[in-house]
């Protein structure tokens, strides 16, 4: 059954993109204003009974989005739709994903129950899976993953002339080999320790054998900067130049990207976080994971 596509506020436009790629979707509203007191008030439009609801959603700065969103997956229900899914590009909660001190909370999985008590499904794109290897060990839904790094390789092959791809650590590996594969690069892989929300070290192996590249450097999530600062101040200490930067999620707030932005040449992002940096839709990759899926 094709899905109607049902886009929260500020996903409009995504969920136009999805249903333009998939065929036979269609899109339905979702109204949704405050009250005097805050509290929200909501309201479907069109006929949605019977039918395949994918709710679209941007999650990032998700404490506010989440409320309004169980409430819509719970009208759904209500108004009898048969299933449904949840189109999140970018899958917020997933870095806490151990206990790292006695009584913390797990919110990766208390995040992924809640989610999976509400939809039947989800589909997104690059979730951050470090210690977990699969987010079926979180969620108890049918879940399904658009992968970024084809077309950030591609955007590398067309726009920058002998690239050198780094992963800043280990976890962006899997990113930063599939995009130089993509664009035929050398990879290298930093070394990271992490000692707080904004303070990392990076070792570099021996980068000789690349003088003359210009670094570009792959990560899933930029947030606070800090790791791509200082694998920035670790390839100019090799003698390389600025690193291009490609994230596949743009967290950064103006802030931090005032204080990143003279150690870098550029920072380009896909569009799963809408960022000044996007140049790269992930629309074509949630229609694809959509059609090829059957969840
Ligand atoms: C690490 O676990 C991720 O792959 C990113 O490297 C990290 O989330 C970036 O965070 P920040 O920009 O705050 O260093």
């Amino acid at each position: 059954m094709a899905p109607i596509l049902l886009p929260m506020p500020g996903a409009e436009a995504l969920a136009a993109a999805i249903a333009a790629a998939l065929p036979g979707a269609t899109l339905a509203e979702l109204a949704l204003r405050r009250f005097p007191d805050g509290e929200h008030h909501l309201r479907v439009g069109g006929e949605v009974a019977g039918a395949d609801v994918r709710v679209v959603a941007r999650l990032d700065h998700p404490d506010a989005t989440i409320l309004p969103l169980l409430f819509a997956a719970d009208v759904l229900r209500d108004l009898g739709v048969r299933r449904v899914g949840l189109v999140a590009p970018y899958l917020p909660y997933m870095r806490q994903d151990r206990r790292f001190a006695p009584g913390e909370a797990v919110t990766s999985a208390s995040f992924a129950r809640l989610i999976s008590r509400a939809f039947d499904s989800l589909v997104t794109v690059d979730p951050h899976l470090h210690r977990r290897r699969s987010l079926d060990e979180i969620f108890f839904i049918p879940t399904a993953i658009a992968h970024a790094a084809a077309p950030i390789g591609a955007w590398i092959a067309a726009n920058i002339e002998r690239p050198l791809v780094v992963g800043p650590d280990e976890e962006a590996g899997q990113w930063a080999r599939e995009a130089a594969r993509q664009a035929g690069a050398p990879c290298v892989i930093l070394s990271k320790t992490r000692s707080g929300d904004r303070q990392v070290a990076l070792t570099a192996p021996d980068l000789a054998a690349h003088a003359g590249r210009t670094p570009v450097i792959v990560d899933d999530i930029v947030s606070s900067g800090g790791t791509v600062g200082e694998a920035a101040g670790l390839l100019a200490a090799a003698g390389l130049g600025k690193p291009v930067v490609l994230a596949v999620h743009a967290l950064i707030g103006e802030a931090d990207m005032a204080r990143l932005a003279p150690r870098i040449a550029r920072l380009v992002s896909t569009d799963s976080v809408t960022h000044p940096s996007n140049a790269i839709p992930v629309a074509g990759l949630l229609a694809e994971a959509l059609a090829a899926s059957a969840i």
